[in-house]
């Protein structure tokens, strides 16, 4: 499977607040890649356990997987539009790579987080270089999937505070 959508259909009653949660290429193989480097969680189940987070605070949170740049560009722009009101971002190799997916996150002008499992800056020095983190809210790396349930949590307060 090249693409993840795990959106609910649209429901115009539905005025809950919307996080949106991206997740760069090969993040569909989690579980069975390299485990000892990115844990043996797979995206399905980092998706349950983020959508019940949010739920639990009435906050619909979607996750959209791709392995294409030109598709994370598109879903960040139909986000502006779909008020979206924070992205949590695992862009994977794009990190590295992608002045398009920077450009998209810019032009939205949506705050988010950026989330790696590794800790991006123990690895090659390739990874050591971001086109996304000057420009986040903040950045959570090395703490494999827990580093998710962290960035919801912030983007939850960050939405919602009370
Ligand atoms: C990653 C780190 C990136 O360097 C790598 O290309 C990935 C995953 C992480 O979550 O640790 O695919 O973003």
């Amino acid at each position: 499977m090249s693409k993840q959508t795990r959106t609910k259909k649209p429901d115009p009653q539905n005025s809950k607040p919307r996080i949106l949660v991206l997740h760069g290429p090969n993040l569909n193989l989690l579980g069975a890649r390299e485990p000892e480097i990115y844990g043996r969680n797979t995206l399905e189940s980092i998706h349950r356990a983020m959508e019940a987070q949010g739920r639990a605070v009435g906050v619909q949170v979607e996750s959209y997987q791709s392995n294409s740049e030109g598709e994370l560009v598109d879903r960040v722009q139909s986000a502006a539009s779909e008020g979206v009101q924070f992205i949590i971002i695992n862009p994977a190799a794009y990190t590295h790579t992608s002045i398009a997916l920077r450009d998209a996150l810019a032009a939205v002008a949506i705050p988010f987080i950026e989330v790696h499992l590794s800790n991006i800056h123990s690895r090659e020095s390739f990874r050591k270089h971001s086109y996304f983190s000057d420009i986040a809210v903040g950045v959570i790396c090395g703490l494999g999937s827990e580093g998710y349930e962290l960035a919801l949590a912030a983007a939850l307060a960050r939405i919602n505070p009370t």
